[in-house]
């Protein structure tokens, strides 16, 4: 059990060494204040998890400490003690935010009672924090590239509205996520958000997974089923991989979106719905309209307000925040320590292509933390793929440089300026790999370093 430390303010040092005898005996931290000067300075030094508080003290009263203690600390739990047990003081305290209120004399079970409760209490409560903070970082948009920002303009945008949103992009760009954002940030978020992927269902059941069915009105329905529709009333439907309905499904769901009402199937009733709806697709909507694969009407009533995630190749300057993002979090959920990434490893990755987008991306940190034995991610724990794309940077740097120089000599140093830079990427600036690599000393690495005033730092 880890060790609480608990503060006893009270004026009466019988009172403050009994409780600490007491409290120290069940395996508190005790510290003790005579005044309530004095207990302000050792709240904010000490850090207690807990304050025990006497209200009748000469010089500053119990109920101006229990303000002050909350303005410094609102979560720091508060037990009042008062000799003077006057039911004015204990509302007073407990309306400025006392977790309890104990009467002196009072007998130590009572005490250590209204201790523990308020300890679990407080463990709970940072529980449900802690939690409600991992469920915020699990739907957080990471990135702040000028395209990103696009991205959560039209999200801010379309929340609060009733629109419907079509959202386009290739595959793991995030149009999950946004849909996501834009229903917890919508007023019907506590409403709730119901997922069909469209084609993943096979076609002969999309319908009575979308409208529901009564019992028996097909082979195989033995129960009534609610579609979708209909359990997403007042909430939201995203409608994921919606390129991918039939051309009877389609229009189907023009016809909810138009009137407002589903049919079961096997029903000749219609039932009234109101439901935001959310589309997203991989697929070329236009194209696919093109082609004849999509309606054209349908396509219109999805994309009152549409909003194109663009591939992460076409704004790599998100990348190094998803790295680090990534490594804090895999490291978390492994128990390890974040591992550090050197400024070549992390060019290699922002130069990739990334045709799986930040799905891909996801899953190569993920794998490099669990691969990567020391506690620095470097260039040579890249897969092959990556580290390429890495060193053809570098190349097509040297070869500018080198056609810019007017003389042999210019050209040689140029050159040999380049190799160094791309050879001290390639091993994380460490100079004796470097060295050993280039097969020269480390001596006359270190000159050349001076010479040509490279430095990690000037490697922008
Ligand atoms: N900007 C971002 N910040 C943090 N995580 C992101 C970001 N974009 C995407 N992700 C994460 O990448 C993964 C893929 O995202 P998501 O499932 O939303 O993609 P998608 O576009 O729906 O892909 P698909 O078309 O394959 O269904 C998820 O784990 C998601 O949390
Ligand atoms: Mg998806």
């Amino acid at each position: 059990m880890p060790k609480f430390r608990v503060l006893v303010i009270d004026d009466e040092s019988a009172i403050r060494d009994s409780l600490k005898m007491t409290l120290e005996y069940e395996g508190y931290d005790v510290i003790g204040a005579a005044t309530g000067q004095e207990g302000l300075a050792l709240a904010e030094r000490d850090a207690p998890d807990l304050v025990l508080l006497d209200v009748k003290m000469p010089g500053m009263d119990g109920i101006e400490v229990l303000d002050r203690l909350r303005a410094m600390n609102e979560s720091l739990p508060v037990i009042v003690v008062s000799g003077h047990g006057s039911i004015s003081t204990a509302v007073e305290a407990t309306k400025k935010g006392a977790f309890d209120f104990i009467e002196k004399p009072f007998a130590s079970d009572r005490v250590l009672v209204s201790l523990r409760n308020a300890l679990d209490h407080r463990q709970l409560r940072d529980e449900n924090r802690s939690l409600k903070k991992a469920v915020e970082v699990r739907h957080q948009m990471i990135g702040d590239s000028q395209a990103l920002k696009q991205v959560m303009a039209a999200v801010a945008r379309a929340a609060p509205t009733n629109a419907t949103v079509l959202i386009q992009g290739e595959s793991g760009v995030g149009k999950e996520l946004v849909a996501r954002l834009i229903h917890r940030n919508s007023l019907r978020s506590r409403e709730r958000f119901v997922q069909v992927n469209c084609a993943a269902i096979p076609e002969e059941l999309i319908e009575s997974e979308l409208f529901g069915h009564e019992k028996g009105s097909f082979t195989g329905a033995t129960e009534k089923q609610l579609g979708k529709f209909e359990q997403a009333d007042r909430g939201t439907i995203f409608l994921d991989e919606v390129g991918d309905m039939s051309a009877k499904t389609q229009a189907k769901v023009l016809r909810v979106l138009q009137e407002g009402e589903v049919e079961r199937l096997g029903s000749a009733r219609t039932i009234k719905v109101d439901v935001r709806v959310i589309a997203a697709t991989n697929k070329n909507l236009e194209e696919e309209i093109e082609a004849g694969r999509f309606r054209e009407d349908l396509y219109f009533r999805l994309a009152v307000i549409p909003i194109h995630v663009p591939p992460l190749r076409e704004r790599p300057e998100d990348i190094p925040q998803l790295v680090r993002h990534y490594i804090d979090y895999f490291s978390r959920e492994n128990n390890t320590r974040a591992k550090r990434i050197t400024p070549a490893a992390l060019e290699g990755l922002q130069r990739y292509r990334w045709k799986g987008n930040v799905r891909e991306l996801r899953n190569t940190v993920e794998r490099l933390i669990i691969m990567t034995s020391g506690d620095t991610i470097d260039i040579t724990d890249l897969p092959a793929v990556l580290r390429s794309s890495g060193a053809n940077h570098a190349k097509a740097g040297a070869d500018a440089d080198q056609i810019k120089a007017g003389t042999l000599r210019e050209f040689k140093d140029n050159a040999e300026r380049a190799f160094l830079v791309a050879k001290l990427r390639e091993n994380g600036w460490n100079i004796s790999k470097t060295a050993e690599v280039i097969d020269t000393p480390r001596s006359n690495l270190y000159k050349k370093l001076e010479q040509y005033q490279i430095s990690q730092e000037s490697d922008g």
